[in-house]
């Protein structure tokens, strides 16, 4: 099994963009890959289910045949930090579900490629950090750094809180998420220089654009 978790400089920084190449790019290497996201807040009514955008996503990049609810075991209706969005609902995020569904998900995959929420320190409820889920499924983690001004702080102290609480960072993703960013590769140099693990790939700014085509961009280690 090549399990993953796919965390983040921040929101909204290309950590579903990335995960969805990596699936891509995983099942081009001919392994089967199935992407899940385990905690989504903010969701449309579907059929009368709850869908999240990312999750959606992941799913389609991921191997056909694959239960919504296994990929989405928790879909909180407010875009707020689940933590809010989960009491919201009325319901109280644990791990015991998100280990049986990714339990189920291993089951048929070679990889599962697990996207986080927000950045690294973001909870997943009063209890439960997105280290514990971490801990508990022994996922090695990849960071993917939304390239803007203020990444590099973002991603030294990310890769920090990653290794203060003991998990190990296996690589890093750049997503060019801001046009407007200047001086973009010596940006990469200083990141390439100074994170602890290695840069998997840059993905370029590519508004729209279908993830499949980002995965030649991504050089995944055949071990993590
Ligand atoms: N390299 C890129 N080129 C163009 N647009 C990008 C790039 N990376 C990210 N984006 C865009 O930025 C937005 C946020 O990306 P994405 O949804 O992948 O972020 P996220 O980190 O998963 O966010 P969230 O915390 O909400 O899960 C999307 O509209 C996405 O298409
Ligand atoms: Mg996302």
């Amino acid at each position: 099994m090549f399990p993953l978790y796919v965390t983040g400089t921040d929101t909204g920084i290309g950590k579903t963009l990335s995960s969805c190449a990596l699936l891509h790019a995983l099942r081009a290497g001919g392994l089967r890959a199935i992407g899940m996201k385990p905690v989504a807040s903010g969701c449309m009514r579907v059929d009368g289910e709850w869908r999240n955008e990312d999750a959606l996503a992941l799913q389609a990049a991921g191997e056909a045949g694959i239960a919504y609810v296994d990929v989405n075991p928790f879909a909180l209706e407010h875009p707020l930090a689940p933590e809010l969005a989960a009491r919201d609902a009325g319901i109280e995020v644990e791990l015991p579900p998100i280990l049986a569904a990714h339990a189920r998900l291993a089951a048929r995959a070679d990889a599962v490629v697990m996207e986080g929420v927000g950045g690294w320190a973001a909870p997943l409820s009063a209890t439960l950090t997105q280290a514990d889920l971490v801990h508990a499924l022994r996922l090695p983690v990849v960071l993917v750094v939304g390239l803007r001004l203020g990444c590099l702080s973002h991603a030294l102290l990310s890769a920090r809180a990653i290794a203060a609480d003991g998990v190990q960072l296996a690589g890093w993703i750049a997503s060019h998420v801001d046009p407007a960013m200047e001086r973009v590769e010596d940006n990469i140099v200083m990141l390439r220089e100074r994170l602890p693990a290695p840069c998997w790939g840059v993905l370029p700014h590519a508004p729209g654009v279908d993830p499949a085509l980002l995965a030649r961009h991504l050089r995944i280690p055949e071990r993590v």
